[in-house]
C-alpha cells in the first residue's frame, strides 16, 4: 500500500486490543496516520506518549470526517450505542470492528442502520491478552494469529479488501467465515475455557474465603485459570452477547463431564482412559497445529539433507519396527477382544496415524513409549464414530487397509490424506468393496478423500486382483471379517501376508492355497502380544550402503525376512553380495534374523520380476546398488512403482541423471548402467549434486547412501517424510559412517 493510499485509521476505544492494533500499523510500517478516539482522556494521552496513535481525542465527531476505515474496539454491548453516536457522521467511511461475538453486533448495526451496511465488515482477531489498557498494547499481538472477518453476501468487496489489508499490514492470517459459525466456534473454543475459568477460580475461592487454597496451587492450576483474570465486564458481556452458543456449548462440556465422572465412579478404567488419551492427543494435535509442526516436534519445518562423499559402513544397529506390521498390529488389536501388547512399534507418521485414528474411535491406547504399545481392543463392532474426518497423513497402507474394516461399520467416515496421499489411486480398493455391497465415494479419478457410509450389509465375494498389492488384499480381507459369507482373494503374484499370519494369530482362521486367501466373515479376534520385527525395507537401505562400501562390515539385528519380504536379499545377492543371515528365529509367527553384510564388488542383473512384489518398496535403493555395480541392471514388470509416495521410477532417473549415470526410463521399469568395467574399487562411482525427493521417504534416504560412492556432496530437498517410515534414520547413518547434516529448508 502506498502512502497516498493507505487509509487513515481511526479507532474507536484504545484498550488493549485496539491500543495493540495501533501498535502494530505503527510497528509494520503501515503509511496511513492512525488517530484513536476514547472517553478516557488519560488513555489518548497515554497512547500519544507510547507512539501507538498520531493523534485522538474524546470526541467522536471530531476525527470520523478525516477518517477512511473506522475500527470500533469497544466493549460487544457498548457497540449498539458507539454505532448509533457514529452513524449521522459517517460518510462513505469503511467500518469494522474487534468484538468476539458478531452475531449480537450485527443485530445492534441493524437495530442502529436498517440492516447491516454495506461498508460495515464485521471482523475478530483471534488474539488476546488478560491484560487490559492501552498500556499494555502489544505490537506483536496479531503477528501469526488468525483474524475472522465475516462479510455478507452484499458486503463491499473494496471495504472488504481494505479491512484485510489493514490486519495484513499487522502480520495477522485473515479468514472469511459465515457469521453463525463464527459464534458457534468461538463459543466452544473461546467463551467456554474463559466460562470455565472464572467458575473454577469462583467455586475454590467461595469455598475457602481466606484464600488459603490458593498457596498450595501450582502449574496445573496457574495454566488452567491465567484467563480468569482477564476483564469481568468485557467476559460478562460476551457471554451475554453469544448466550445461546455459550449455553449449547456448556451443555455438550457438562454430558463430557458427566462421562467422566461415571467413569470414575464405576470403576471403568478403559471409559477413562480413552476420554484421557484422546484428549491427550488431541491436545499433542492442537500443539502440533499451533506450531506448524507434525506428529515429531523434530520434523518442525522441511529438511534438507547434505550428506559429504565417501564414508565407512561398519558396526551393529537395529532398525526400527516393520511399518506394515506397526499398522496391522494396531488395527487387529483395536478390532480384538482384550488387551495387545505391542512391542518394536514403529514410532513413525504413518504407524502413528493410524494409531491416532483409532484413538478418535473410541480405542483407548498407551503409548507408545520406546515402541511399547498397549491397546484395549473394542472388539471387531465396538468403535465409534470418529468426530471428524480420519487423517491418515502420508500413509497409503492406513488410507487402504481404513477403507476395508470402516466399510463395515455402522457409522460413516470419511478418510483423508496429505498432498501425496490425494494423488494416489484408490479405485484398487473402492471398487472391489462396491462389489461386496460398500458404499463409498471418492474424488475424481477414484483419488482421496473417501467418504465411507456405514450401516452396510456386505458380502463376501470372490476377487481376482489386477494387480500384486498387499494393501487391496489386505484391505477385502478385513471387510470380509464383516461380510456375509466367504472373501476370496487371488493375487497375480505372491506379496507381503502379514495380515494372513496376523489375523492368525489372532485366532480368527485365514485359509490359504497358492494364489488364494481366504476367510469367512462373523468370527472374533482374541487379543494376542505382538513383537514387530525391524522393518527389513528400512534395513534396506542399509544392506545397500553396505553392499557398495569398500571394506563395509554392517550387521543389522532382528531384521524381519518373512518370505514375502525378502525380494531385496535375493536380488543383492544376485548381484554378488556378501549377505549372511544369522540367528534365524520365529517372533509372534513372523521370522526374523541378524544380517551381516560385508563389500564384495557387484554386478548389473536382470531382476527376476518374480522378486518385483517380494522388493517393491526397495527399488530406491536397489537403483543405487546398480548405479554401484559393474554393467547394467535391468528392471521390468514394475509399473506399480510408479503410483507409490511418488513415482518411483521417474524421480530415481531423474536423480541419477542429476548425478551422471545413465539410465534408460521404460513405462514398467528402468535400465541403469552401473560402473564401467576395470573402474577400480576405491574410486567414486559418479558424481554429486542436488536433489529432489519430492517428499518421498525411500528417494530421500537412497540418494542419501548413494553419497558413500560419490565424488561430490549430495543434497537432497524435501527430507521431512522420511519420519514416516524410519525416525532415527539420520542417526543411524551417522553412527554406521555416513556425513550426513541436516539443514531447515
Ligand atoms: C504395503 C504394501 C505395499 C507396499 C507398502 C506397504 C502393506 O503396497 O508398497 O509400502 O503394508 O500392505 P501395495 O499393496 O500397493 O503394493
Amino acid at each position: 500500500m502506498t502512502d497516498a493510499q493507505a487509509p487513515r485509521v481511526l479507532i474507536v476505544g484504545l484498550g488493549m486490543i485496539g491500543g495493540s492494533l495501533a501498535a502494530a500499523l505503527k510497528a509494520g510500517g503501515f503509511a496511513g496516520r492512525v488517530v484513536a478516539c476514547d472517553r478516557d482522556p488519560d488513555e489518548i494521552a497515554r497512547g500519544l506518549a507510547l507512539g501507538v496513535i498520531d493523534a485522538g481525542g474524546t470526541e467522536l465527531a471530531d476525527w470520523v470526517a478525516d477518517s477512511q476505515l473506522v475500527v470500533l474496539a469497544v466493549p460487544v454491548l457498548a457497540m449498539e450505542s458507539v454505532l448509533a453516536r457514529l452513524a449521522p457522521l459517517l460518510d462513505g467511511q469503511v467500518i469494522t470492528d474487534v468484538g468476539s461475538t458478531k452475531l449480537a453486533i450485527r443485530a445492534a448495526a441493524e437495530r442502529v442502520f436498517g440492516a447491516l451496511p454495506a461498508r460495515f465488515i464485521p471482523g475478530h482477531p483471534i488474539a488476546g491478552s488478560e491484560k487490559s489498557g492501552v498500556a499494555a498494547a502489544n505490537p506483536d499481538l496479531y503477528r501469526h494469529h488468525k483474524v475472522i472477518l465475516t462479510p455478507e453476501a452484499d458486503s463491499d468487496p473494496a471495504a472488504l479488501a481494505q479491512v484485510r489489508a489493514m490486519w495484513q499490514a499487522c502480520g495477522a492470517e485473515v479468514v472469511d467465515m459465515a457469521i453463525e459459525r463464527h459464534d458457534q466456534v468461538l463459543a466452544r473454543t473461546s467463551h467456554l475455557p474463559h466460562l470455565l475459568a472464572f467458575s473454577l477460580v469462583d467455586t475454590l475461592a467461595r469455598q475457602d474465603e481466606r484464600l488459603e487454597i490458593f498457596r498450595y496451587a501450582a502449574g496445573g492450576f496457574r495454566d488452567f485459570t491465567r484467563i480468569a483474570g482477564s476483564d469481568p465486564v468485557m467476559w460478562r458481556d460476551i457471554f451475554t452477547a453469544n448466550k445461546e452458543a455459550v449455553i449449547a456449548a456448556l451443555d455438550d462440556f457438562e454430558a463430557g463431564v458427566a462421562r467422566l465422572r461415571r467413569a470414575i465412579v464405576t470403576g471403568d478404567d478403559d471409559a477413562m482412559l480413552a476420554t484421557l488419551d484422546r484428549a491427550s492427543h488431541a491436545r499433542h494435535y492442537f500443539d502440533t497445529l499451533l506450531n506448524k509442526t507434525r506428529y515429531q516436534a523434530m520434523e518442525q519445518r522441511n529438511i534438507r539433507y547434505r550428506v559429504s562423499p565417501g564414508g565407512g559402513v561398519r558396526g551393529t544397529i537395529r532398525v526400527p519396527g516393520d511399518k506394515s506390521i506397526s499398522h496391522r498390529s494396531i488395527m487387529l488389536g483395536a478390532l480384538a477382544d482384550g488387551v495387545t501388547e505391542v512391542s518394536g512399534f514403529l514410532e513413525g507418521e504413518d504407524s502413528l496415524a493410524t494409531l491416532q485414528a483409532f484413538r478418535e474411535m473410541g480405542v483407548a491406547i498407551e503409548g507408545p513409549h520406546q515402541g511399547r504399545v498397549t491397546i484395549h481392543g473394542v472388539g471387531l463392532h465396538g468403535l465409534k464414530a470418529p468426530a471428524g474426518p480420519l487423517y491418515v497423513g502420508n500413509a497409503g497402507t492406513a488410507m487402504r487397509l481404513f477403507a476395508g474394516l470402516l466399510a463395515g461399520q455402522t457409522f460413516d467416515t470419511e478418510l483423508t490424506g496429505d498432498e501425496s496421499l490425494t494423488r494416489r489411486p484408490m479405485g484398487r480398493v473402492a471398487d472391489p468393496l462396491r462389489e461386496m455391497g460398500a458404499v463409498i465415494e471418492t474424488a475424481e479419478g477414484g483419488r482421496p478423500p473417501l467418504t465411507i457410509r456405514g450401516g452396510q450389509r456386505l458380502k463376501g465375494i470372490d476377487y481376482d486382483m489386477p494387480m500384486a498389492s498387499a494393501q487391496v488384499k489386505s484391505c477385502l480381507l478385513l471387510a470380509g471379517l464383516y461380510a456375509e459369507g466367504t472373501t476370496r482373494v487371488r493375487e497375480p503374484a505372491p506379496t507381503r501376508d502379514h495380515t494372513e499370519r496376523m489375523l492368525s494369530g489372532f485366532g480368527y482362521s485365514v485359509h490359504r492355497d497358492g494364489d488364494l486367501a481366504w476367510l469367512e466373515g462373523g468370527g472374533r479376534l482374541t487379543a494376542a502380544p505382538i513383537d514387530v520385527p525391524a522393518d527389513i525395507s528400512s534395513a534396506a537401505f542399509f544392506l545397500v550402503a553396505a553392499a557398495i562400501t569398500p571394506g563395509a562390515d554392517l550387521t543389522l539385528e532382528h531384521v524381519g525376512i518373512n518370505p514375502t519380504r525378502i525380494g531385496v536379499i535375493s536380488i543383492l545377492q544376485a548381484m554378488g553380495a556378501d549377505i549372511r543371515i544369522d540367528n534365524e528365529h520365529e517372533v509372534g509367527g513372523e521370522p526374523v534374523a541378524d544380517l551381516r553384510v560385508r563389500y564384495t564388488p557387484l554386478k548389473g542383473i536382470t531382476i527376476p520380476e518374480d522378486q518385483v512384489p517380494l522388493a517393491i518398496d526397495e527399488f530406491p535403493a536397489l537403483f543405487i546398488a546398480a548405479a554401484n555395480a559393474e554393467g547394467v541392471t535391468r528392471l521390468r514388470g514394475a509399473a506399480e512403482l510408479r503410483v507409490k509416495e511418488s513415482d518411483r521410477l521417474a524421480a530415481m532417473a531423474d536423480g541419477l541423471a542429476v548425478l551422471g549415470v545413465d539410465n534408460t526410463l521404460h513405462e514398467d521399469g528402468i535400465d541403469i548402467v552401473g560402473r564401467r568395467q576395470g573402474q577400480g574399487d576405491e574410486g567414486a562411482s559418479y558424481g554429486g549434486g542436488r536433489i529432489d525427493s519430492l517428499g518421498d521417504h525411500r528417494i530421500a534416504m537412497a540418494f542419501a547412501i548413494a553419497a558413500l560412492r560419490a565424488r561430490e556432496p549430495i543434497v537432497i530437498d524435501d527430507c521431512k517424510n522420511v519420519a514416516t517410515s524410519f525416525p532415527g534414520f539420520v542417526d543411524l547413518a551417522r553412527r554406521v559412517g555416513l556425513t550426513l547434516d541436516e539443514e531447515a529448508s
